[in-house]
Parts: C-alpha cells; structure tokens; sequence
C-alpha cells in the first residue's frame, strides 16, 4: 500500500506544487513529526466533530465564519494544517436543508446509473468533477464511495451504490475514488460493512460467514482499496455478527489493518460511535457527535486514558492516520473557494445519464423517428424534470429543484423531508428533437383520461418513478401510487406504449408483455432530462446494462420482505441472517435456478453484436482471456461483454471475472481481453485465499444468464494471503 501511495504523491507533486512535498517527506513521516508537534487539546479537536450547523438545529456551537455542512475539524494554523472540511456524497456536492444560501452544485446521476455503464474511465471522470467542485466550495473531505453491494431489492440506498457484484462495485468505486482524490480531496470508502437495508439501520445485527463476507462486501472494498486508495473509511452503523461497525476490532484492525494494510483512519458514520472504547478497537474519529448519546471520544476518552484502561497511545496513532491521509493526499492546501465551470461539469452527467440508460425491451418502437405524427407524453413531472434519490446523498442541483414536494418526516436535519427533481424536463427535450411530430402531455394524473387520449396518439411514452430515500426501505417490488394501473390503461387504449423507468430500485412489472418498449433511465441527474430524449430519438445508441437483477417477483429473492419493517430504528436488535452468504444478486438466482425478469448485466442496443474465438489461457496462478466483439448490426453502438467463471471441476458457480465497455462502429470488430482477479477464482479460508485447482470452465456472455460458448483451462492449486 506503501508504495502506490508514494506514486500518488509523485503524482500530486507533479500536478499541483503548492502540495508538492518532498520525497524524504512521505506522509507517514511528515504526519509523526506535525503530531509530536501537537498539543493533547488539539488532538481531541481531531479525534471529534460535530456537524457544523446553525444553532437553531442544536447544541453544537459552530464557530464564526465555518458554512453549515456535513462535518468540520478545526484547523491548526500554526502548524500550517487546514483541518478537515466535510461534505456528502458520491453523487455530488450536497448542500442539506439549503443551509449555504444558493449553494448549488452539478447532480450527477445516481450510483445505478453509473455502475450500469460498466465504465470504471467514466467513472474516475465522473470522480474528478465531484473532486473539483468539493474543493471549489471549500472543501478537502468528500463523503463519498458508497461500494456497499445492493444484496436486496428493497435497500433503500440503493440507488447510491453501485451493485450487487464486488468485481463491479469494487472497479467503480475504486475509479470514482481516485478521480476525487486527484483533486486532492480525501474521498472515503462506506459505509464499511454489510450496511444492505435502511429498516433499524443502527440496530440491524447483520450475521454472515466470514468466508462469505470476506468473497462478496469485503472484496468489494478491497478491490476499491486498492484502485482508489481512500484516504478514510467510514464505518457502518449496523453491527456484523454481534458487534457494532465502528467498533467492531475485527473488522476494523483485523480485516482493514491487518490483512489489508491500511494506512488511512476510520471515521464513524454520523452518530456511529458508542463508546470511548471504539477508539481501540479500530475508530479514529467520531464524527456527528451531536447525534450519539454523548461525546464519546471527549471527557469519557480522557478519563479511560487517566484511569489506565485505554492507553494514551491511541491519540497519537489516530491523529497520525488522519494527518498521513491528509497529507498523501494533498489536501492540506488552503481553503480557497474558486468559480465553478456548471455547464463543463454537467457534461459529466449527461455523459453517465447516457451511457447508464438500459433498454430493456424494443418491439421495434425505439428509436422514434422524426416523423410527423401524434406522441403523448404521460406522467410523473416529465415535463418538468427527472427523479432523484432522497437523503444525504441529495443533491440541490444547478438550477434549482424544478420539483420540490414535501414528503414529511421529522427530526433532525430532515435531510429526507423532499422529492426532488433537476429541471431537465424530458418533455422539453423530445420536442427539441423531434419536430415534426406533435406532442402533447398529460400528468397522468386520471388514467382514465390518460387513456383516452393516448387511444388517439400514434406513441405513448409512459413516464413512472419510484423514489428511494435513505433510511427508508421499500415495501414492495411495485410502482407506488397506481402507477402500474396508470400503465394498464395506457397500454390497454394503446399498445405502442414505451415505458421509461425512474427508479432507485428494481421494479415489478406486470404489464411488460403489453409494452412496445421499456427503458430504465435510474435516476438520471442535472441533464437527465436530454440523455433520456437523445436514448428514445435514436440520437443515442443504449448501452447500459443492469448493475441489479431484477426479479420477477420478491419470492425469488433470498429476503421477500424486508427484516423489520416498520420498526422504529430505537436500538430493539433485530437479527438478519444473509443466507444467501456471497451468492448475492445473479449467483443467488443461478443457484436456485431461478429465471429472473431482467438477469445482472442485460441491455438492448440499436443495433446487434457478437462473440467470437473466446481463449482463456492459464497463466500461472490465475487466468486470462481474449474475445472478439463484433457489431453486426445497423449502426454504431457499445457492447458490454462479460466473462463469467461457469464451473469448477464440472460443479456450476457463477462469477463475474471480467467486463469491458467497448465502442464499435457498424461492422467493426475488436479483440477484448480479460485478466482476471485470482481472487474471484478463490475460495476463502482463515488461511487466506485458495485456487483448489483442476479444470475451470468460462464462458462470455451478453448477461448472467445470456452465456455463450464455454471454454475449459486447467488451473494449478494455490494459496494466497488475503
Ligand atoms: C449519513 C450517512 C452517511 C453520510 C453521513 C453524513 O447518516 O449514512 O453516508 O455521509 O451521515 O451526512
């Protein structure tokens, strides 16, 4: 871990001189001598923070002159260090409640979307934007890298993160990750481990093997470990297997410290820490601190330190991998705020919209020629925006809201208070491109009345969302609000009906038989809006592909309810058993032989591709692979082949090993290689990781299910460290 961070730091010198440090001055060691510098009160105002807010929204007295966000850490002038200035999320600069007047930022679209381009280029694009308008606003800690994997349909955040496989997730997030952090800002990973519902989040007990957790959610963070190199991880509220996340000593200096060698500090989620005794147990710093019951790592650390039962060790060790990842990093520069380029940024967001559209079915409907005829637009705001999640993750996007309803909720912040919407209306944008026809819109509002005129239209195009909020999970796999009924009618008066998707989630859909086309646009951010009309006007060739699978019905999932429903998230233990262990997603259907609705990595395009020549060849220790991606169709488009590990020694598994995005013009082919992770050929044991050996059968495919001619290699036995 060392030596990439000395790469990064050559590489910040090179960009950014100011931060240049020198190569005797690693960060480690120009940490140790700031921190030996210190005096204890200024490692306490480090180890502990409260969310700096107006008073009127509590006791924590936020001093003159610091904006309302989501965390602060005082600077130390004298020793020439910014402290830490803290802002959510991955999905771009938030500004809660509206507390910085006006302070609006670039929406991009959601960890779905993005995770459904298979990008990981884009991705670290997509990073370094949000990297840059942090630091624009002032910033040097972004909250980001949600790389939680979406074990369930019902998670509420879902929509922030990036998927049900750690291959996927891990490559994402570690790309997202790097882009943030070479703007020299610190970018965490989160929420670390096994937060995968919303329902009693601080409470939920999550119990899981350690061989299943270290070759699913763990991977998933290590494999963003190591692509970003984060320089904070932030641990989660629920407990693994009986213990709380922020003190959790296995997790935490076992897992992170230990076997992975990392180097940065933990940081508590808001209001995570719950006791002084977390500090040894692997947490450095406790932040929200007005949300736990106490201040923990204040006067009850101090006087577990006076009274001999925590050393007073743990300040320096934790101040120190605060400084170091500070200092890594470069993002001790000084807090200057700098003007914003809003269009430039939002490219970045449409370009994620665009890519992350999934076109799920096309009777020939897709894409809508500029012909003069009748179209009927129906539903869900589409002529004043696009859907976006709930939460902190909740952007106020450029331009302001063009939809804001008040959902309730209570408490503090209520940073889950409102829907919101970017004003980029879909409506707009399809009768920019396609002029000749005409048309209308209708709310959607009375089906009944909606049906009527679409009986008269010569397309539909049905607009329906699903809004996800963060500590809420969802009920059922349906469209709220009747929508699905609003669809029926529609479909029923008629049938050349496409359906957009707005969701945070998989949805049900009962009426896709009766559909000429559906596509899912996620929550598609600050220029949705365009991406969605550029997909349906044939300007943009779909190339999404599921990040989720999407079940037919909740049965076929390992949970068909979410645990605890309603329960209030009062600290009543409430156990989930992940029995599915690390088959989540696609490997749970492929081992119960379930056919979902839509498989892990489906999507249309325009136009048609092919796989040829697959070669899989041992090398070594591990695996690689080369294909031939051919575009047989009628236009120019992006396949997303994958390459699955199929069986070992003739017994079926099923594992993502490897994908490539790959842009072809009508006729082109390319040679695609894969080199695989031996990790994702490897079991988990307290050893480490173990290749059994014998013979290895791969096949490429369009989808998990979509699988393609099967390639056999003999691999050799063999153990490896985690
Ligand atoms: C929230 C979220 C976390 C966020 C933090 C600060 O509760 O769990 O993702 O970064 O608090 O807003």
């Amino acid at each position: 871990m060392k030596r990439e961070f000395l790469t990064v730091i050559a590489v910040i010198a090179a960009m950014c001189p100011q931060a240049a440090v020198s190569q005797s001055d690693d960060p480690d060691g120009r940490a140790a001598r700031i921190e030996a510098q210190m005096t204890d009160d200024e490692r306490y105002a480090l180890l502990w923070g409260y969310m700096p807010l107006p008073s009127r929204l509590g006791p924590a007295p936020t001093p003159e002159g610091v904006k309302p966000s989501a965390g602060y850490f005082p600077p130390i002038p004298r020793l020439r260090f910014p402290g830490l200035h803290e802002t959510d999320a991955s999905l771009g600069i938030t500004n809660p409640n509206q507390l910085r007047r006006n302070d609006t930022a670039t929406a991009l679209p959601s960890g779905l979307a993005l995770a459904a381009t298979f990008d990981p280029v884009l991705a670290e694009r997509a990073g370094r934007m949000i990297g840059s308008e942090a630091r624009a606003k002032g910033f040097n800690v972004l909250l980001a890298g949600g790389v939680n994997l979406t074990r369930d349909w019902f998670g509420g955040r879902n929509f922030e993160y990036l998927g049900e496989d750690p291959l996927l997730a891990g490559l994402m997030g570690g790309s997202s990750i790097r882009g943030i952090q070479s703007q020299n800002v610190v970018s965490t990973a989160k929420h670390f481990v096994l937060n995968a519902q919303e329902t009693a989040r601080h409470s939920v007990n999550a119990r899981i093997s350690e061989a299943a957790l270290r070759e699913s959610d763990l991977l998933a963070f290590q494999i963003a470990l190591e692509v970003g190199q984060p320089g904070s991880i932030m641990c989660a509220y629920n407990k693994v297997n009986g213990v709380s996340g922020c003190g959790n000593d296995w997790l935490l200096n076992g897992v992170l410290r230990k076997d992975w060698g990392y180097k940065g500090w933990v940081m508590s989620d808001w209001g995570a820490t719950h006791g002084p005794a977390d500090i040894v147990n692997g947490l450095d710093q406790e932040s929200g601190a007005q949300l736990d019951k106490q201040v923990w790592f204040d006067k009850p650390l101090k006087d577990s330190i006076a009274a001999g039962q925590i050393p007073k060790g743990v300040l320096s060790q934790s101040v120190r991998r605060i400084l170091r990842s500070v200092y890594a990093v470069g993002a001790d520069f000084p807090l200057a705020e700098r003007p914003i380029d809003d269009q430039a940024d939002s490219e970045v967001a449409l370009q994620i919209a665009r890519q992350g559209i999934v076109l799920l079915k096309n009777d020939n409907l897709l894409p809508l020629n500029n012909t003069p005829r009748r179209i009927l637009v129906v539903g869900r705001y589409a002529d004043r925006g696009v859907w976006s999640g709930g939460g902190s993750s909740q952007v106020t996007p450029n331009g302001g809201p063009s939809v804001r309803l008040p959902y309730g909720g209570s408490g503090f912040l209520n940073v889950n208070g409102f829907q919101v919407l970017a004003a980029s209306s879909p409506l707009a944008e399809l009768r920019k491109r396609l002029p000749n026809a005409t048309i209308e819109f209708d709310t959607g509002y009375d089906p009944g009345l909606a049906a009527a005129r679409a009986a008269k239209a010569d397309i539909v195009i049905a607009f329906v969302s699903k809004w996800q909020v963060e500590t809420l999970d969802s009920a059922s796999l349906a469209l709220p609000e009747g929508q699905d009924t609003l669809i029926d009618n529609l479909v029923s008066a008629n049938p050349h009906t496409v359906v957009v998707l707005e969701t945070g989630n998989p949805v049900a859909m009962p009426w896709l038989e009766k559909t000429g086309a559906v596509i899912q646009a996620w929550y598609s951010g600050q220029r949705g809006g365009e991406a969605i009309a550029e997909v349906l006007s044939g300007q943009v060739n779909p190339s999404g592909r599921l990040p989720m699978t999407f079940p037919r019905d909740a049965a076929q999932a390992p949970r068909s309810q979410v645990p605890g429903l309603g329960m209030p998230d009062d600290g009543t233990p409430l156990v989930v058993s992940y029995i599915e262990g690390a088959d989540v997603g696609y490997r749970w259907y492929a081992s119960k032989g379930f056919d979902p609705l839509f498989p892990f990595g489906f999507g249309l395009s325009y136009t048609q591709f092919r796989h040829d020549g697959l070669r899989v060849r041992s090398s070594g220790a591990t695996a690689t692979a080369s294909v031939t991606v051919s575009n047989i169709g009628a236009r120019a488009g992006a396949d997303v082949p994958q390459l699955y590990l199929v069986a070992i020694n003739g017994k079926p598994v099923r594992r993502l090993v490897g994908f490539s995005r790959v842009e072809l013009q009508q006729g082109e082919g390319k040679p695609v290689s894969f080199a695989i992770d031996p990790r994702l050929l490897a079991d988990w044991s307290p050893q480490g990781w173990t290749i059994n050996g014998g013979t290895y059968e791969f096949a490429v495919g369009h989808s998990a299910t979509q699988l393609e001619a099967r390639v056999a290699v003999r691999l050799s036995r063999r153990c490896f460290k985690p």
